[in-house]
């Protein structure tokens, strides 16, 4: 049976945009995977806050022909993979009000036994990349998912070089102080490898649901 990877993120400046092309395209990689990319709501306070920036209106542009996530995707799949900017070290607002709305999947325990990724960017190296995935695994936790995040054996790149984000945690990016850093190679071959790992294991898991 084919198994279902939904990857879903939110992006101000689009470099969370770009890494979860990579998840996706890590899912679909592997045989009969079905994979949904889709995109949270952005806030209409911070669009008008943000309307007068190139950066900001440019990534938008880039990402508005993807559908706003809903329940019934996160009810569609079988592994799910979240990615958000630091916001302090935590997920976005924009991401965590998606999440606030999800207490009926709660109570039903739909979402129970699935398998779920967090990827992040962050402007400097120390601004948070661990801690938004460790934080953003809080409330996935209480939904009862089974997270995955990018271990060594696939991923030695992300602990032995220098000034690339990333961690076992999960996938990174360093946007720079400006957003004007692109994603490198190693970054993306970290989101590739969530993508497919997640597919893996929430293989697996399906028969738990059954
Ligand atoms: C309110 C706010 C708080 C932020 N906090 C941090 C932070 O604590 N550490 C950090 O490195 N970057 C921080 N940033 C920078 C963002 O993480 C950066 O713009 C983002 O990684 C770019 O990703 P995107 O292009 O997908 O939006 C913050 C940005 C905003 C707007």
């Amino acid at each position: 049976m084919t198994t279902k990877v939904l990857v879903v993120f939110y992006s101000t400046y689009g470099h969370v945009h770009t890494l979860a092309e990579r998840v996706a395209e890590g899912a679909s990689q592997l045989g009969d995977v079905d994979v949904r990319l889709r995109r949270v709501a952005e806030f209409d306070s911070v669009r008008r806050q943000l309307e007068s920036s190139d950066q900001y209106r440019a990534a938008q542009d880039k990402q508005k022909d993807i559908p706003e996530v809903t329940h019934d995707d996160l009810r569609w799949a079988d592994g799910m993979a979240f990615g958000t900017p630091t916001r302090y070290g935590n997920m976005t607002a924009q991401l965590k009000a998606f999440i606030d709305t999800t207490s009926g999947l709660w109570l039903n325990g739909e979402l129970e036994d699935k398998a779920a990724g967090v990827f992040t960017s962050t402007a400097t190296i120390h601004g948070g990349q661990e801690s938004t995935i460790l934080t953003s695994l809080v409330p996935l936790l209480h939904l009862g998912m089974v997270f995955v995040g990018t271990p060594y054996g696939q991923n030695q790149q992300i602990l032995v070089t220098d000034g690339i984000g990333g961690s076992p945690y999960g996938p990174g990016t360093l946007a720079g102080p400006d957003n004007a850093r692109e994603p490198v190679e190693s970054e993306l071959a970290t989101a590739r490898n969530l993508g497919s790992r997640i597919a893996r294991v929430a293989e697996r898991l399906k028969a738990l649901r059954e």
